[in-house]
């Protein structure tokens, strides 16, 4: 395997020292970027650029021509896994996600299989094998997955939902079919996390992206217990290395110190709370990753600079802050902004590494 040219991400992770932190952006490669909707109207639409491994590599790369990136994420989506059982994944134009069969049943969830990533996802893993080999060393390889929860708001309401009406009536009116669903995701993302860390992930992120929606009892018991089951069944160790575990509860804040106990690497944290704070709850176990709201980019890049020099100063010296926005960058921002904001973060952070 080719030596790493570029590792201050993975070493930020497991909060050892850096020259300065990394950074990376969530749903880096997408539509803010005019190369990636060029290769999207070449595919013809968004899932034919994530089933054809070449095109996923293409787009994968897109962001780290543009920008010093410390990190790469596969380009996929988290709706494959609910897709490969079969539910139907489409995309409306200007509508979102939708699946062609909901499952709102206990007969429909009993029907589900479990899946075999490299019988129903083998072109995500594909996709990761290329973009491994294409990257060629020059940083990390980032995969990842839906946590189950953030997966059944979708295959439950069949698309996206402000309110989580039936799958959080599930979850209060049969809690042993949402468990039955919960786990049967579960059992898939372990076996579709790891297929990814063979193929060459060098770190996994679980996007928890409807946690924060629960409320406490039903988030410990509905999104944390299945995302703890699948931190202890994923492969911790590859190519001689540490495989590190992100785990982003959006809207989680409040719930930092029994997700630093989940067995995670480091927790993806949203723009809501103060990272010092976060810092000072949990620091001492696990790495944050955060946490500008994604909103700055539309401010100039002066503001854009200032504002990520105060979260730097906020975190403070110390390991283990890997930079990054509280969500995905959203299709409207100027890719002028999202350059700035990345070389502010290096500008900014060596002050903050260097031996006293
Ligand atoms: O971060 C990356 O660059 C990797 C790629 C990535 C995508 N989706 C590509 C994508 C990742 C990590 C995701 C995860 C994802 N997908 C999440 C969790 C993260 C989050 O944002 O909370 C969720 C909830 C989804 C489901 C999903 N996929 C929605 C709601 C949408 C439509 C929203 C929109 O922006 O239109 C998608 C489509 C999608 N996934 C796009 C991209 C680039 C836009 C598709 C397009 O129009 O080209």
């Amino acid at each position: 395997m080719t030596e790493l040219k570029n590792d201050r991400f993975l070493r930020a992770l497991l909060r050892q020292p850096v020259d300065v932190t990394p950074v990376w952006m969530m749903r880096q490669a997408g539509r803010y970027l005019p190369e990636y909707r060029a290769s999207r109207s070449r595919a013809g639409d968004f899932m034919a650029l994530c089933s054809n491994p070449e095109l996923a590599c293409e787009v994968t790369l897109q962001p780290l021509e543009r920008y010093p990136l410390d990190a790469a994420i596969l380009f996929s989506d988290i709706l494959t896994i609910p897709d490969a059982m079969g539910l139907g994944l489409y995309f409306e134009p200007g509508e979102g996600p939708r699946f062609k069969k909901p499952v709102q049943t206990a007969a429909a969830i009993e029907a589900l299989d479990v899946v075999d990533p490299y019988k129903d996802l083998g072109y995500v893993v594909d996709a990761v094998s290329t973009i491994r080999r294409e990257l060629n060393g020059r940083v990390p390889l980032i995969g990842f997955s839906g946590s189950p929860w953030t997966l059944m708001t979708y295959m439950v309401e069949g698309g996206s939902s402000k309110d989580f009406r039936r799958a959080k009536a599930m979850l209060y009116d049969q809690p042993e079919v949402a468990g039955m669903l919960l786990d049967k995701l579960a059992d898939s993302v372990i076996a579709y996390l790891n297929a990814q860390i063979k193929a060459g992930a060098q770190a996994v992120q679980i996007f928890d992206s409807w946690g924060g929606a629960l409320a406490h009892d039903a988030y410990l018991k509905f999104s944390l217990a299945p995302m703890k089951k699948i931190i202890a069944g994923l492969i911790k160790e590859h190519e001689g290395r540490q495989v590190p575990i992100i785990l982003f509860t959006k809207g989680g804040g409040q719930w930092l110190e029994p997700m630093a106990d989940s067995g995670a690497t480091a927790l993806g944290l949203d723009w809501t709370t103060p990272i010092a704070n976060a810092k000072a709850r949990v620091g001492g176990k696990v790495a944050l990753q955060g946490n500008m709201d994604p909103s700055v980019l539309y401010a100039s890049p002066d503001r854009i600079r200032a504002e990520v020099a105060r979260i730097l100063s906020e975190f403070g010296r110390g390991n283990g802050h890997v930079f990054n926005l509280g969500h995905g960058i959203t299709p409207e921002v100027d890719p002028e902004h999202a350059g700035a904001f990345i070389r502010a973060v290096h500008e900014f952070s060596a002050q903050y590494h260097a031996q006293p």
